[in-house]
């Protein structure tokens, strides 16, 4: 969602700042905005649509100066129109800010503020922070920005400029992600590395109400109470190229192909002689014999991940898992106690859903492990147990190596909860990790054996609406191959778990409706095979997803996408791949937005 980049230095501020929002885009905005200190006053820039349009504005206005601000907006309160996007500037022009987040008490402050005699010009919650800033502000920014946000509830990463103080910048949060980035004679602060990686390496991961003051000499940490402090920097562990194109039309694309490899970097370093071991797990195993209950919780496609995982853990523990909605869970009362076990899974680490129910758990005294990719982010920082899926950064909106990730993360939890509490003996833990260490090739395999994706989606495109259908595990597959499908390409796309077709979806299916079925779980090929004569029976066409050993399915469906034999348990990662092709052919078909569908954020941090 909203993105912000910060800088000063000693070079011209706006194409810095410019340069980060492109960085950003990929977040998902509506609006974009920056503001500059230089000559003893600010000077802003901001308009509706997207970061093109704010670059020919500043193009042909006076911006001059060393330090600055920017940001993209995904309205949440007020349209995405040039009033409302940020950055705000207080009316003596003194101040400007950006924020991230949400003010929940901005209607009280409003008034208050209104009755001292503020006049607003905006619908947005953040306009109140500058009017706090112009009321407080007494020659001292610092104490300023501090008795502001101590006035503020809800969630907020601030940036803020003052046109009396040209060479500092401010940023603070809570609740919301924010880096500094640390350079020589110039210093950044970004809401993701991603804007920052291009400048330097060296970063710091601010905590909870802290505050940075950076300047082109350094930067200053102080804690809530305004007391200075020492802060790690942390060094970014991937450059610059991971986080372009590379050649490939689309991210999305770039990040599919890249399966093979961010699988062997989420598995390899956790197989440690032939066995899956999990150091990062800080569980006894006492602890882990203790656990009767495991409950993952996410949002979209990680919830996905969850449910594939779910029957993997199941299976090789005997322990029941649940995989809930985060945004469900968090206001469930869930009944759990401390043989209960939270999983929980996010590629950014920062989606605000699964930080509730996390801490919601928490709060009950659950123990928490997060998989998460994003080093650094708020998930990580508050589980109990991380471990990273280092799948490198993933900018297209709608994940791909995210979720293989997670699954395949998943897997190697299950081989090694199930041996730690002796449900499988050492050379079958040896066995079913040798399996998870080819996903790697088999996802290379699962791209090898479909060139005719491209020629499938020019023939399939123009459908407005299809059904995947599966079972077992294949239903999982489903789910988020539907997904994929409807966020990337906008055709109306349902998963179905095939034995419920009859309850009622099966009147939908009429001449010429695609269905995609998803049969490569052997044991339920048959049943499959049946559900697929019955929507052929009724006129539909059929995309039949099978093991490349199961050839029978050639004579129903119309069309077949075959993905390589693999064990049953760990299929899920190579399974998807040509599901992923097949939405990003659809979709470039349809000439959509692949990177940055409409409505679309990467990182949900609003409820
Ligand atoms: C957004 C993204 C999805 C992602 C979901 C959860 O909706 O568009 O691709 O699956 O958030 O994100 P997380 O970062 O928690 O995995």
């Amino acid at each position: 969602m909203c993105g912000i980049i910060g800088f000063t230095g000693g070079r011209e501020a706006a194409p810095v700042l410019l340069e980060g929002l492109k960085k950003l885009e990929y977040r998902g905005y509506d609006s974009a905005g920056i503001a500059v200190a230089g000559g003893g006053r600010l000077t802003m820039v901001k308009t509706s649509g997207k970061i093109e349009n704010l670059c020919k504005k500043v193009e042909s206005t006076e911006i001059s100066g060393k330090t600055g601000i920017g940001h993209t907006r995904w309205a949440t309160h007020g349209a995405p129109n040039d009033t409302n996007a940020h950055p705000h500037m207080s009316p003596d022009g003194r101040f400007a800010i950006v924020h991230n987040g949400i003010i929940e008490n901005f209607a009280e402050l409003r008034e208050e503020l209104i009755a001292g005699g503020a006049e607003f010009l905006s619908e947005t919650d953040t306009e109140v922070v500058v009017h706090l800033l112009s009321r407080y502000y007494d020659g001292d920014f610092k104490k300023a920005l501090m008795k502001t946000v101590a006035r503020l509830e809800g969630t907020y990463a601030i940036g803020a400029i003052c046109s009396e103080c040209p060479e500092s910048v401010f940023v603070t949060k809570v609740f919301n992600p924010m880096i500094v980035g640390v350079g020589i004679g110039e210093n950044f602060f970004a809401s993701d590395v991603t804007a920052l990686v291009s400048h330097t390496k060296n970063v710091i991961y601010l905590d909870d109400g802290e505050l940075a003051e950076l300047t082109p000499e350094g930067v200053t940490i102080y804690d809530a109470t305004g007391k200075e402090i020492q802060k790690k920097v942390s060094r970014i562990m991937w450059d610059m190229e991971a986080a372009e194109k590379g050649g490939y039309d689309h991210f999305m694309l770039k990040e599919i192909m890249e399966q093979p490899h961010a699988l062997k970097s989420a598995i390899d370093p956790r197989v440690k002689n032939g066995k899956a071991a999990l150091s990062e797990l800080c569980l006894s195993d006492e602890a882990l014999r203790g656990i009767n209950h495991i409950i993952i919780t996410a949002c979209g496609s990680a919830y996905y991940a969850g449910c594939a995982g779910k029957y993997t853990i199941e299976k090789l523990t005997r322990i029941p898992v649940s995989v809930e909605l985060a945004s469900e869970l968090r206001y469930s009362d869930p009944i759990v106690d401390e043989h209960t076990l939270l999983i929980v899974l996010s590629q950014s680490g920062e989606t605000l859903d699964t930080i509730c129910a996390m801490r919601e758990l928490k709060a009950r005294g659950v123990s928490t492990v997060a998989i998460v990719n994003v080093v650094g982010s708020t998930i990580a920082k508050l589980a109990d147990s991380v471990i990273y899926t280092y799948a490198g950064p993933e900018i297209a909106v709608a994940t791909t190596k995210g979720y293989t990730t997670q699954v395949a993360v998943l897997y190697l939890f299950a081989v090694y909860m199930a041996e730690k509490i002796g449900k499988i003996d050492d050379a079958e833990a040896k066995r079913l990790t040798g399996e998870i260490l080819q996903i790697p090739s088999n996802i290379q395999r699962a791209i090898d054996l479909n060139p005719q994706l491209p020629e499938l989606a020019k023939k399939y495109h123009s459908n407005s609406s299809l059904f995947f259908i599966g079972r077992n595990v294949d239903y999982a597959v489903a789910l988020e191959s539907s997904l994929k499908m409807k966020e990337i390409s906008y055709i109306h796309s349902e998963a179905y778990a095939a034995g419920e077709l009859k309850h009622g979806t099966i009147a939908l299916i009429s001449e010429n409706r695609l269905v995609i079925a998803i049969a490569s779980y052997e044991e339920l090929f048959d049943k499959m095979m049946s559900n697929i004569k019955e929507v052929k029976a009724r006129g539909a066409k059929v995309l039949g997803v099978a093991r490349e050993d199961m050839k029978k399915i050639v004579a129903e469906a119309d069309d077949v996408i075959f993905v390589p034999n693999a064990d049953p348990l760990f299929m899920v990662p190579s399974e998807i791949i040509p599901l992923q092709l097949l939405a990003y052919y659809v979709a470039r078909e349809n000439g959509c937005d692949i990177d940055k569908p409409r409505n679309l954020a990467k990182s949900v941090t609003v409820e």
